[in-house]
């Protein structure tokens, strides 16, 4: 089960419901494959990315610029690495269609680039931001 760590927040509604909504939607995702009616999640899972890359990684990234984020070219790097994995599932998907194996493919990367980059590049961004917060008081 994925649930936001309070280390997780960032304090920004916005930013901070787009992350909880994924972790509600990877829960939806792991659920669909225990249940084994993944076929019809992943349709869903597939629409959700489209909408949250371009939506909630361009909110992340101007909030970076906003603040200044030393590490922003990395962590726009990463955005877009996910871009291209999302893009080469969609056309395996159009091509393919959802076969098991795809699920398998699909739900693995999904999760694993997820989880690790909300725990490593977002932990680091939430980080940076509470310190540069404190720092401006
Ligand atoms: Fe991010």
């Amino acid at each position: 089960m994925f649930y936001l760590d309070e280390s997780l927040l960032l304090g920004i509604k916005e930013i901070d419901d787009e992350h909880k909504e994924l972790c509600l939607r990877a829960n939806k995702l792991f659920d669909a494959l225990i249940a084994g009616h993944v076929v019809s999640e992943i349709t869903i899972c597939m629409a959700y990315f489209e909408k949250y890359i371009n939506t909630h990684f361009n909110n992340e990234e101007k909030l970076q610029q906003e603040f200044n984020y030393p590490m922003y070219l990395n962590h726009k790097k990463k955005h877009d690495e996910f871009k291209n994995i999302y893009n080469n599932l969609k056309t395996e998907m159009q091509i393919k269609g959802i076969t098991s194996d795809f699920v398998q493919k699909f739900s693995a990367t999904v999760i694993d680039w997820l989880t690790m980059h909300l725990h490593e590049e977002d932990a680091g961004l939430v980080k940076y931001i509470k310190e540069y917060r404190k720092i401006s008081k």
